[in-house]
């Protein structure tokens, strides 16, 4: 399993595919298009929000689980797009009781960012949280409505009809009319009828042929909506538990948990994040990170490394290792810092994630200080190409963590890892 033990943006895309390599199956099982995982192969640059990042791969079966959220109108862009480009989509399975994002979610998101002003969570406005508000709430459309006219029209009026009142300034929105909207989504479902499946059956199956499932999680663990820095979080649980929830695996199936983390923090959106950082350097491993969201081109905030956050979300996830990626953009900051412990105004120190809101928002990180490097790092492909200040910054990471590194990230290109460990070497 992959999940991202930050705030999202770790690198997931790319170990993804690296693992779609060997892997049978690729199987996204929470979040939506708010995603957005990055794939660079060459001179190719795939941006890939919905579709699995095994796409790439041909004869790898990609799934789409119940647990994710999908626009289906973005779906077949994506699925469109990369026809285009000549992959081979053939192997897209979607969930048949995977949620619908609908019009009035699009709205309900924006209205309810704008409503909230100064407080807003800086959503992706994609739709995400109004959709899994009406999956608890029982009102949601799933992707087996698409394939039955009158099931859907009743189950889209049913549901806009609480939502009248914030809806009423859209009212004359042809978006929101019923039957355009009706049509428009039995459009979406007949383009997306061949793709549509038992996918719990499908994972059921490939587990128990002896094949490799890589489940292959969005956002973070800092994001995550009961763990993370509520409010400030997304709508779903991008850690490790939810996968068997969104797959519709028990947990005996998982045998390992790869956290993807990120060689300092970023974040986007509203939110705590107590290593943030607003000088040169930030501005500097923006410029060289390229750190712009992915899927809304939106400038990430930039902080250092946090051990505190990642203890956490290495506790969540039970990691079973750790990635390490975009370790070339540190070359040349020295010296490096650390996020070792919290403080707050009142000196209170916390070695540990607090769960009290009011401490978290309030909490500055206290730093140890590392020796940085000067070398360029990106042509490195074993652990003895790396310099010694790099290696020992490596090390103190996955000490303080007890997890143990198994990819290094030295580039953005597929090919820039350094792989360590025994399933990782059968990747090499
Ligand atoms: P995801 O959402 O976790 O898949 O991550 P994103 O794709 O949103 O953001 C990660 C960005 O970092 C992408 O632009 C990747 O191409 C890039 N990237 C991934 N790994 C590395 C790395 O090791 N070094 C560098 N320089 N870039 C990387
Ligand atoms: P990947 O999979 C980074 C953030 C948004 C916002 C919060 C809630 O590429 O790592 P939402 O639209 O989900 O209701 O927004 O979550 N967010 C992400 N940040 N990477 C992502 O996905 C994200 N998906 C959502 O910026 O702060
Ligand atoms: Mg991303």
């Amino acid at each position: 399993m992959i999940v991202g033990a930050q705030w999202g943006d770790e690198g997931k895309g790319k170990v993804t595919d690296l693992m779609a390599e060997r892997a049978d199956s690729i199987v996204r099982f929470q979040g939506g298009n708010n995603a957005g995982h990055t794939i660079i192969r060459g001179d190719e640059v795939f941006k890939l929000h919905l579709v699995p990042s095994g796409i790439l791969h041909p004869g790898t079966t990609c799934v789409i689980g119940n647990g994710v959220v999908i626009d289906p109108g973005v779906l077949i862009g994506e699925l469109d797009e990369l026809r285009r480009r000549g992959i081979d989509t053939l192997g897209l399975k979607i969930s048949a009781n995977a949620h619908l994002i609908m019009p009035y979610h699009l709205l309900l998101d924006s209205e309810g960012e704008a409503q909230l002003g100064e407080l807003k969570i800086g959503t992706t406005k994609r739709g995400i949280g109004p959709c899994y508000a009406d999956k608890a709430s029982r009102l949601g459309i799933r992707v087996q409505d698409l394939l039955d006219e009158k099931i859907l029209r009743k189950k889209i009026m049913t549901a806009m009809e609480p939502k009248r009142q914030m809806l009423r300034p859209f009212s004359r929105d042809p978006m929101l009319d019923l039957h355009t909207m009706t049509e428009a989504y039995l459009t979406f479902g007949h383009r997306l009828e061949p793709h549509i499946a038992d996918t719990a059956a499908l994972v059921w199956n490939d587990l128990q042929a002896g094949k490799d499932v890589v489940f292959e999680g969005a956002q973070g663990a800092l994001l995550d909506i009961d763990h993370g820095t509520y409010p400030f979080v997304t709508s779903s649980n991008p850690i490790a538990g939810a996968a068997c929830i969104g797959a519709g695996v028990g947990p005996t199936a998982i045998d390992d948990v790869w956290g993807i983390a990120k060689a300092y923090t970023t974040r986007v959106g509203s939110g705590p994040f107590p290593s943030e950082q607003f000088d040169d350097v930030a501005d500097r491993i923006r410029d060289v990170g390229h750190e712009f969201g992915t899927t809304t081109g939106r400038p990430r905030r930039i902080g250092w490394l946090d051990l505190v956050a990642m203890k956490y979300a290495s506790r969540l996830n039970g990691l079973t290792g750790l990635c390490i990626t975009k370790l070339d953009v540190l070359s040349g900051i020295d010296p490096l810092r650390v996020a070792v412990s919290y403080r707050t105004a009142d000196g209170a120190e916390f070695s540990e994630f607090p769960y009290h809101q009011s401490v978290l928002h309030h909490a500055t990180a206290d730093y140890v200080e590392m020796p940085g490097w000067q070398e360029d790092i990106t042509g490195a492909r074993s652990l003895d190409d790396l310099p010694e200040a790099c290696r020992n910054y490596l090390d103190y990471i996955s000490e303080s963590l007890g997890v143990p590194i198994v990819l290094i990230g030295v580039g953005p290109e597929r090919s820039q890892v350094i792989l360590l460990g025994d399933r990782a070497a059968e990747l090499a």
